[in-house]
């Protein structure tokens, strides 16, 4: 467990196998095992879990970017020098509990970006996969390599590989483990852009930037609609209904349509 200090009455979490930042409402997550490849081992996952406390807790976060440290890669995936201490039943409770962190990021109210900076693999592309949407820098590779370790993927990379790039693309990709470039990931939809390294971290901060001007209960409700989709216990139509009654019921909804017919730029408050 990281430490915790007190600064200017409020907690302020100190953590060491990841770095955050927080800087004009985005708050960057670096995953940070540089000479392990950013792999995801108990500690970065509880670290992450504490990060996403705050993401979910504190109103100076508006939007998060999640990337990796060094040169390298993003997450090159769960840390396999920590699955042979584990049985049958410690490898499902692992599986289990990377499946709720993620669940965490995908169903977090604010947005979320992955920049992925370098190898994505195994439990670094699902960890990509359960952001709100994906970045890429070129040297970005992505894969499933699982089955070359004898296993699948365990936390949600079959799931949303299927849902993100079709069943036919992710079915070649789980059973062959093969890697794909930058350029590939975005005719298959699973990045949304693909830029110079140099220019990655700038690509996210702008798209978040503009994501910062919208009205933030609406931006929660649209996450959460678009999100009901693969939800197979939930009726997106009728999310959808109830998100438009909640976004319509609030003052940056009077906010929205008054600046429109007063022709200004809108002011939301997140009310
Ligand atoms: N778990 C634990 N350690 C990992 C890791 C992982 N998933 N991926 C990389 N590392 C470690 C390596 O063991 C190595 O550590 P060492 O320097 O102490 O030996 C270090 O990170 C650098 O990796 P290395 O393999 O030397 O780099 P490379 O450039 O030759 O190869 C990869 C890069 C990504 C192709 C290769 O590291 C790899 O295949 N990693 C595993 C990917 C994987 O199977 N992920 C799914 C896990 S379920």
């Amino acid at each position: 467990m990281p430490p915790i200090v007190i600064f200017n009455f409020k907690l302020i979490a100190m953590y060491t196998n990841i770095l955050t930042g927080l800087e004009k409402g985005i708050f960057t997550i670096t995953i940070n095992r540089p000479d392990k490849l950013n792999a995801l081992n108990a500690a970065v996952f509880a670290e992450l879990n504490q990060a996403l406390d705050e993401v979910y807790s504190n109103a100076a976060i508006q939007s998060v970017i999640i990337t990796g440290s060094g040169p390298k890669a993003f997450v090159a995936g769960a840390d396999i020098s920590e699955f042979n201490n584990l049985d049958k039943s410690g490898i499902m409770h692992l599986s289990k509990a990377g499946q709720e962190t993620f669940f965490r990021i995908e169903n977090a109210p604010k947005p979320i970006i992955a920049c992925v900076n370098g190898f994505a693999l195994g439990g670094g592309c699902e960890l990509a996969m359960s952001c709100h949407f994906r970045i890429a820098s070129e040297n970005a590779k992505f894969g499933q390599p699982e089955v070359n370790l004898g296993l699948i993927p365990g936390y949600g990379g079959t799931q949303r590989l299927v849902q993100l790039v079709g069943k036919g693309r992710a079915m070649e990709l789980l059973l062959t483990a093969n890697m794909i470039d930058a350029p590939t990931a975005l005719q298959f939809g699973l990045v949304n852009h693909v830029v110079p390294v140099d220019q990655l971290m700038r690509k996210a901060i702008d798209i978040l930037s503009l994501i910062q001007t919208k009205a933030p209960i609406a931006v929660a409700e649209c996450i959460k609609a678009a999100n009901a989709v693969y939800d197979e216990t939930l009726n997106g139509y009728a999310v959808e209904v109830a998100g438009f009654g909640t976004s319509f019921d609030t003052a940056d909804r009077v906010e929205g349509a008054t600046a429109f017919l007063e022709k200004r730029k809108a002011v939301f408050t997140g009310k």
